[in-house]
């Protein structure tokens, strides 16, 4: 009887909260407050993906699959893992990719039932800006959009990550100008769509090197463009460390000035066995505390990497050591900070932009914004585009078409370093070779020698090109026939669409307009690594063309 009547007012309970709302955290200066009644915010987050492994790549993906567990679908599974993620205080969990074309009100009601805000990363395995070829897309725009679409109407939602760890190394530091266009572009989608202000921010590794010009690098410039707040990934404190022997004492030092939130986006070193986590002491006190806006425990499954609170088998959940030290740290603590309507912040500038040189090469001036629309137009406006090429032969035939005529890919050319980037940049890779056969084409009709140069092997055929009328017309125009022009006007897409094809995993593409040739895309190769890759091929695939 007894239990009945508990069983029933559970039920009547989570009938009534069905369409649980709670209070949205939002930004002010440096810190998150409750909305309502000016509560500063501190994260205690923990990361909630399965399969993940901390480093961009799912179990799945390591077979060559781009394939993940939607942690924020699977009902039954959020609320077996609530209860817990209750025993541990949290009030945010942190997942790495979900599938916007799932349905997640029943995790997000039953988080929210429980307190508990989500920070979503925007991109997926097989679906972000790969850091050795970067590139910002129609593709990913189409699935960064379609991931903030899912989210943004849920109260507890509390923002996203435009990318995690993706220029990780002094090599690489190109890639976080178009990471840092996500950013913008995700910020100018929250606002054209009408959504309550949700933030975008950026997860960082924690390499010496570049540390600090990453952190000024994504806060710089106009507000516009830059990062809501900033997500460390911090392993540094391991074991039994301290404040100081942890550097933790630096990196808050560093980020006193800072003028948006941080906080830590994973931390908990595993290399001394088990966590006692007596970092949580140093994040949450008074040291710290004034700085950073606490953190996310990286993470709630145990898998093979090592770094589980829990192990999971079905439906099933045994608590580890790591998640006894951790509970009882997080008991201990409470941070008030202050209340919002007695802050006023000092840090109000946004950091100085570093300057592009032998350790930084991430120019100021950002990809363009994707356009689909752009893109169409130009396709349906050209002569000559690609025909049955396979994934294998795009790369080839960038390496060959970019090596012919004069200025043929500077339209869709992207250097991040030097900040040069061609209006055709953010296509599809489909797209720019099209533009590029059809200059190639072109330069060989004005020569006189047209007949036979929309051909490459088989690889090319004519096609009836569309005259850009309206908008196409506008849009096509600012972008010049070189492809160098500036586009000025705004997609005019929802860029809601579900999955894109960036994965080259034959997901189905949005664009899949009249007259496209059916390749998908292959997101691990880039324009430029191609053209490099073939500076041989070039000189013997030139021939084979010119015969
Ligand atoms: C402010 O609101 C939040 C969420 O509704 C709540 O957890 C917190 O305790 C409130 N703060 C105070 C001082 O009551
Ligand atoms: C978001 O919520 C509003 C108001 O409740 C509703 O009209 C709209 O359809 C919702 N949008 C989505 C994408 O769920
Ligand atoms: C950066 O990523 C590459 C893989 O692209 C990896 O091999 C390397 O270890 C990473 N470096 C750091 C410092 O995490
Ligand atoms: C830096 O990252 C690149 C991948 O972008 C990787 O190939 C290289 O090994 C890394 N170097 C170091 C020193 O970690
Ligand atoms: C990611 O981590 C897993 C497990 O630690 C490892 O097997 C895999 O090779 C790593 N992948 C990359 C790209 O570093
Ligand atoms: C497309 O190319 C493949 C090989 O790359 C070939 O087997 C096939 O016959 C071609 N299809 C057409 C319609 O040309
Ligand atoms: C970008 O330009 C710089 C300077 O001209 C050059 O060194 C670098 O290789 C270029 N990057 C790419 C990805 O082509």
């Amino acid at each position: 009887m007894k239990g009945f009547t508990a069983a029933a007012l559970a039920g009547a309970a989570l009938f009534l909260t069905a369409k649980a709302d709670v209070d949205p955290i939002v930004i002010k200066g440096s810190k998150f407050f409750y909305q309502t009644n000016g509560t500063q915010f501190y994260i205690r987050g923990i990361a909630y993906q399965q399969d993940y492994l901390g480093n961009g790549t799912t179990a799945g993906s390591s077979g060559g699959s781009n394939s993940y567990v939607d942690p924020l679908a699977d009902s039954a599974a959020c609320k077996r893992d609530i209860p817990y993620l209750q025993q541990l205080r949290t009030n945010t969990v942190r997942v790495y990719a979900i599938d916007p074309t799932k349905n997640h009100d029943a995790c997000m009601t039953a988080l929210a039932d429980a307190g508990i805000y989500v920070i979503a990363d925007l991109s997926a395995p097989g679906q972000s800006i790969i850091r050795d070829s970067p590139s910002w897309n129609d593709d990913l725009y189409g699935r960064y959009t379609s991931v903030v679409d899912a989210m943004a109407n849920y109260t507890n939602t509390l923002g996203f990550f435009a990318g995690n760890e993706v220029s990780n190394n002094s090599t690489n530091t190109d890639a976080s100008a178009f990471v840092k266009a996500a950013v913008r572009d995700m910020k100018a989608y929250i606002k054209q769509k009408n959504y309550r202000p949700l933030g975008v921010g950026y997860a960082t590794n924690d390499d010496a090197d570049i540390r600090e010009n990453l952190a000024n690098y994504f806060d710089c410039g106009q507000s516009s463009q830059s990062i809501d707040f900033w997500g460390y990934n911090i392993y540094s404190w391991c074991g039994d460390s301290s404040y100081t022997e942890s550097g933790y004492d630096v990196r808050t030092k560093e980020f006193s000035t800072y003028n948006v939130p941080v906080f830590f986006a994973e931390y908990g070193c595993n290399t001394v066995q088990p966590r006692k986590f007596t970092e949580v002491q140093a994040l949450y006190g008074d040291q710290m505390s004034p700085v950073w806006s606490g953190g996310i425990v990286y993470m709630y499954f145990q898998e093979a990497n090592n770094y589980g609170l829990v192990s999971v088998d079905g439906n099933s959940v045994s608590t580890l050591d790591d998640f006894n030290y951790l509970s009882s740290q997080l008991a201990s603590i409470d941070p008030t900070g202050v209340n919002s309507a007695s802050y006023t912040p000092t840090n109000t500038a946004a950091a100085a932009c570093p300057t592009v040189g032998s350790d930084w090469q991430a120019s100021s001036n950002l990809p363009p914004t994707p356009n689909e629309q752009l893109c169409d137009c130009m396709f349906k406006a050209l002569s000559c585009v690609p025909d049955n090429v396979s994934n294998d032969g795009v790369g080839d035939l960038f390496g060959v078409v970019c090596g012919l005529g004069q200025g043929t890919c500077a339209g869709i050319t992207a250097n991040g370093t030097e900040g040069v980037y061609g209006a055709y940049a953010m296509c599809n890779p489909s797209q720019q070779l099209g533009f590029a056969l059809n200059n190639y084409y072109q330069q060989q009709l004005s020569a006189g020698s047209g007949a036979s140069a929309c051909d490459f092997s088989g690889s090319a055929k004519t096609q009836s090109p569309v005259n850009p009328t309206g908008t196409c017309s506008k849009l096509i125009s600012q972008a010049g026939s070189a492809g160098t022009g500036t586009v000025t006007s705004q997609p005019s897409g929802t860029g809601s669409s579900g999955s894109g094809s960036g994965s080259g995993s034959g997901g189905s593409s949005k664009s899949s307009s009249a007259g496209m040739p059916s390749f998908s895309t292959p997101a691990h190769v880039g324009l430029l690594q191609a053209v490099s890759f073939l500076a041989v091929a070039f000189v013997s695939g030139a021939g084979m063309i010119l015969l």
